[in-house]
C-alpha cells in the first residue's frame, strides 16, 4: 500500500462507525455469513415476509440496526420498511398515542421524501451525487422509501394533512389507511423501531416495560410486521421481559464476530465499498486486506472486541489507527498504531490511573 493511498482512506473516514441508516445496509457483512447458519439476516427476512412481530436483540453498537438496514434496505423486495423514531417520545415512549404519532409522523415523511424524489429532484441521481455516496443510494430514491409509489405517497400524505388533534382510535384508523394502498401494492408494511438503545441511559424501567407492552400492543392489530431493536438489558428490566414475550413471535440474538478473520472481513467490507470513489479510483486494484491493515493489527482489535469493546469502538479504533498511520506517513496499518488509537481512546490511561 503506499502512503497517498493510506492518506485518502483517512479522508473518506472508510472505518466509519456510525454511517447513515441506509449505508449501514450497503457495508454490512451478514452474520449468517459469519456463523454459518441462518439465524440472523435469512431469519429476519422471512419472518418479517410473514408478517411477525420480531425483536433483535443485542448490546448497543453490535449490528442490530446494520442487520436491520442490510435485510429491509432499499432493495429488499415485497416489504414497505417504515422507520419510527421513538427519540423524541422521552417518558412518553409507554402510551399508545405517542407511538402512533411517531407512526403517522414517519409515514408522513416518507411519503413527502419520496414524492420529492418521484417529482423529479432526480439531481439526487446525479452522478456526483453517487459517487459521493458509497452505495445503493444511487438508484434515483434511493432511499428507505424507494418502496412507495407516486400514487401510494400521495394517498399517505392526503390521509395525514387531515392531522390534528384526535384520539387513538382516529389515529389508528388513520394508520390503517396509510397501509390500504401498501397492501394494494402487495407489500408487507414493516414497522421498524430501531433507535431504542437510548433508553440505556436515561430512561426508568416504567419507560421501558411501557413501551414494550402497552406502547407497542396496540400494534399487533395491524396487519404488519414489527421490528424492534432491543437492548439486551430490556430482556431484564422489570415487566418489559413478560411484555415482550407477549407481543413478540419471534427473537433473533445478534451474534458475536466469531473469529478475527471476521473482524478483517468488516474492515475489508468498507474498503471494498469505497473502492473507486472518492480519490481512490483505481488505485486500490488488487488490493487485499494484508496492505492496509497487517493481521497483528485486526487480532490487536479483536482482543479489544474480546474484552468489551463493540464493534462500533472497534471501528473508532481502526478509524483513529488509520488516521495516526496516515499522519505519520506509514504504508499500512500496524499492531502498535492500534494500541496508540486504544490508548487515546482510554480515558483511564489518560487520566493516568
Ligand atoms: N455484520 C456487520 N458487518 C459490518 N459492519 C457491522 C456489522 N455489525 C455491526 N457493524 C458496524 O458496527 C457499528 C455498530 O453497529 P450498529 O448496527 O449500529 O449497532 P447497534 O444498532 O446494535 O447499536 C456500525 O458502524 C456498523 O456498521
Ligand atoms: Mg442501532
Amino acid at each position: 500500500m503506499t502512503r497517498p493511498l493510506l492518506q485518502s482512506l483517512a479522508e473518506v473516514h472508510v472505518f466509519d462507525d456510525t454511517p447513515g441508516f441506509v449505508d449501514l445496509g450497503v457495508l454490512h457483512v451478514p452474520f449468517d455469513s459469519m456463523v454459518g447458519d441462518g439465524r440472523v439476516e435469512a431469519k429476519l427476512g422471512s419472518s418479517v415476509l410473514r408478517g411477525e412481530r420480531t425483536a433483535l436483540i443485542a448490546d448497543s453498537g453490535s449490528g442490530k440496526s446494520s442487520s436491520v438496514s442490510y435485510v429491509l434496505g432499499p432493495t429488499a423486495e415485497g416489504v414497505a420498511p417504515i422507520l419510527v423514531q421513538v427519540q423524541s417520545f422521552e417518558r412518553d415512549a409507554a402510551k399508545a398515542e405517542k407511538i402512533a404519532d411517531g407512526v403517522i409522523l414517519s409515514l408522513e415523511r416518507q411519503a413527502l421524501e419520496a414524492s420529492a424524489v418521484l417529482r423529479g429532484t432526480q439531481v439526487v441521481g446525479t452522478e456526483r451525487e453517487v459517487t459521493r455516496r458509497t452505495t445503493r443510494t444511487s438508484k434515483a430514491g434511493g432511499g428507505l422509501s424507494s418502496w412507495l409509489q407516486a400514487s401510494t405517497a400521495r394517498q399517505i400524505e392526503e390521509q395525514t394533512s387531515t392531522y390534528e388533534p384526535i384520539p387513538l382510535d382516529a389515529k389508528q384508523d388513520m394508520i390503517y389507511q396509510c397501509l390500504v394502498p401498501i397492501y394494494n401494492d402487495d407489500l408487507v408494511p414493516v414497522f421498524i423501531f430501531d433507535d431504542t438503545d437510548r433508553w440505556t441511559v436515561s430512561a426508568d424501567r416504567e419507560t421501558i416495560s411501557g413501551f414494550f407492552g402497552e406502547g407497542l400492543r396496540w400494534l399487533a392489530e395491524l396487519e404488519a410486521s414489527v421490528v424492534v431493536a432491543t437492548h439486551r438489558r430490556y430482556l431484564e428490566t422489570e415487566g418489559a421481559g413478560p411484555a415482550l414475550l407477549e407481543f413478540l413471535d419471534s427473537r433473533i440474538e445478534i451474534p458475536r464476530v466469531p473469529s478475527p478473520h471476521h473482524l478483517g472481513r468488516i474492515l475489508e467490507r468498507r474498503i471494498e465499498a469505497r473502492n473507486g470513489i472518492g480519490g481512490i479510483e483505481g488505485v486500490l486494484k488488487g488490493w487485499r486486506l494484508e496492505d492496509v491493515v497487517t493481521s497483528e493489527a485486526v487480532d490487536e482489535l479483536y482482543v479489544q472486541y474480546e474484552s468489551g469493546a463493540s464493534l462500533r469502538e472497534v471501528l473508532k479504533f481502526a478509524h483513529t489507527a488509520l488516521v495516526e498511520a496516515a499522519d505519520i506517513g506509514a504504508e499500512m496499518i500496524t499492531g502498535s498504531h492500534i494500541r496508540i488509537a486504544v490508548r487515546l481512546w482510554e480515558p483511564k490511561w489518560l487520566d493516568g490511573d
